[in-house]
């Protein structure tokens, strides 16, 4: 993947992921759910590619981040301590005429007015109000809206509560993944040698009430995140912060996105408590959006978990004897957009002898089946036979598919469409000499490999 974003239309990929079992609306048959989706057969293969990805680079290939996997349900104080309560919400506008639901800073966005995260009520009412004359219903065109209000985007639920009352003493689903690892410091300091600096990873589901659901998986009400927290001595904190960021970075790049595609944004207004925050941007067709989120928190999180849950969350260093609340730098990022920048970054589409070709040049460790297996016809048993064998060798190595359905041109071409990196095909001659031709996806070259030799071959492509 070396090209710079081509334009590719958002349609042409919802229509890929849906044909051919990347992404499914959800609850489809009862006419979907807004802003949530299902990830299909091949879908749920990249998701867990990109997820695995990560899991290496980020705890297994480092020796000073070690995993979590919390509960999605917490206390309700955790959002109460963590702001989420007061703090954690949207302004949304109705329009008066089709009543939909409007989220005013995208709507001021998408005519250039920036609507600061900082904003109170009045001041984003103001900002609505001047621009007023500009703005219109995404739906129906219409220019009345209702006074814009703060709409809390935390998910509640019924957990737990039998006396009826839960929209009084509601629980949440998280929203976002990090608190389970702020209220799980101490139990980690108790239970490990880990010594500061540190970091604590962890991939898992969150939940919003969106407003607006935009951009097909870009945006979502149910999503995943892959966050790491990393906790440091206060005076290591900006130090730590440019090396994580550099990290970060690098690790987009070694999933094959083209740096040209990459971008940071720098926030300008900052919550109280944050040193500095930056994003790393995707350049999607809607424009540059943010893939993940860096964050220097400084004592915050600890500070306040401390504060609601009266426990001391501080850290004693064992070689100076010094006692300090660490500092937080945060890296979270979305299963679901790296996905679909992935899917915007692989798309591919190539003349072929006058045909056109459509093919996702996934990188071999990101693509979810690695090889797919082929007799040349259905009908002949030697073939297919020898083509189970190959199969059930290969599978127990390799994420594999086998396949007799149509011809074989137009099996390479979908296999082509879901960025198979290889396919085997047993043909009559591979019979006789015992061997099978191996195509490549992207130069469609084929070279004729002995049996015997496959193992090998593909130890080969995949680890060289
Ligand atoms: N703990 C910090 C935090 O949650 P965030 O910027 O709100 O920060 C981090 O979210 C990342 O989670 C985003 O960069 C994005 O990749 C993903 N994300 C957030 N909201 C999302 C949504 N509604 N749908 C899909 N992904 C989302």
């Amino acid at each position: 993947m070396s090209k710079e974003n081509k334009n590719i239309e958002m349609d042409k990929i919802i229509s890929l992921a849906k044909r051919r079992g990347f992404v499914f609306p959800s609850s489809e048959i009862y006419g979907g759910f807004s802003a949530i989706y299902d990830y299909g057969p091949y879908g749920v293969e990249l998701a867990n590619n990109v997820k695995e990805s990560w899991w290496k680079y980020m705890v297994r290939n480092r020796e000073d981040i070690i995993g979590l996997d919390s509960s999605i349900f917490m206390n309700p104080k955790v959002w109460e301590a963590s702001g989420h309560v007061q703090g954690f919400s949207d302004p949304l506008a109705e329009c008066k005429k089709c009543h939909s639901r409007i989220r005013v800073d995208a709507l001021l966005e998408d005519i250039g007015v920036q609507a600061d995260e900082k904003m109170s009520e009045d001041e984003i009412n103001k900002l609505f109000k001047e621009n007023k004359d500009k703005l219109k219903c995404p739906k129906c065109g219409q220019k009345d809206f209702t006074e814009s209000k703060s709409f809390n985007l935390l998910v509640k639920s019924n957990l737990g509560n039998f006396t009826g009352d839960w929209e009084q003493e509601p629980v949440y689903l998280r929203g976002e993944t990090c608190q389970g690892i702020y209220i799980n410091f101490k139990n980690i300091l108790d239970s490990t040698r880990m010594k500061i600096p540190f970091g604590v990873a962890q991939i898992g589901k969150a939940f919003r009430n969106e407003i607006t659901a935009r951009q097909f998986i870009f945006r979502t009400r149910e999503f995943e995140q892959m966050e790491m927290q990393y906790f440091v001595n206060p005076k290591d904190e900006m130090k730590e912060y440019k090396k994580l960021r550099e990290y970060r970075w690098n690790f987009y790049l070694h999933l094959g996105i083209n740096k040209k595609n990459l971008k940071w944004h720098q926030h300008e207004n900052l919550v109280f408590y944050a040193k500095e925050a930056y994003d790393i941007e995707y350049n999607f067709p809607f424009g540059f959006k943010e893939l993940e989120g860096l964050h220097a928190r400084g004592d915050y999180d600890l500070t306040q978990h401390a504060k609601y849950s009266k426990q001391k969350l501080e850290y004693l260093d064992p070689y100076t004897n010094e006692k300090y609340i660490p500092h937080i730098i945060e890296a979270s990022g979305g299963v679901g957009r790296t996905f679909l920048a992935l899917l915007f970054e692989a798309y591919t589409e190539e003349k072929v002898d006058g045909d056109e070709r459509i093919v996702l040049k996934l990188k071999p460790e990101l693509a979810p089946i690695k090889i797919a297996v082929f007799p040349l016809l259905k009908n002949k048993p030697d073939l297919v036979n020898k083509a189970k064998e190959i199969f059930d060798n290969l599978k127990t190595k390799y994420m594999c598919e086998f396949d007799d359905n149509g011809n074989v041109g137009k099996r390479y071409r979908r296999q082509d469409e879901i960025g198979t990196p290889y396919c085997i095909t047993v043909d009559f001659e591979g019979l006789d000499n015992q061997t099978v031709t191996v195509r490549d996806r992207d130069t469609m070259k084929q070279e004729r490999v002995k049996i015997d030799e496959l193992e090998e071959y593909f130890r080969n492509k995949f680890n060289g």
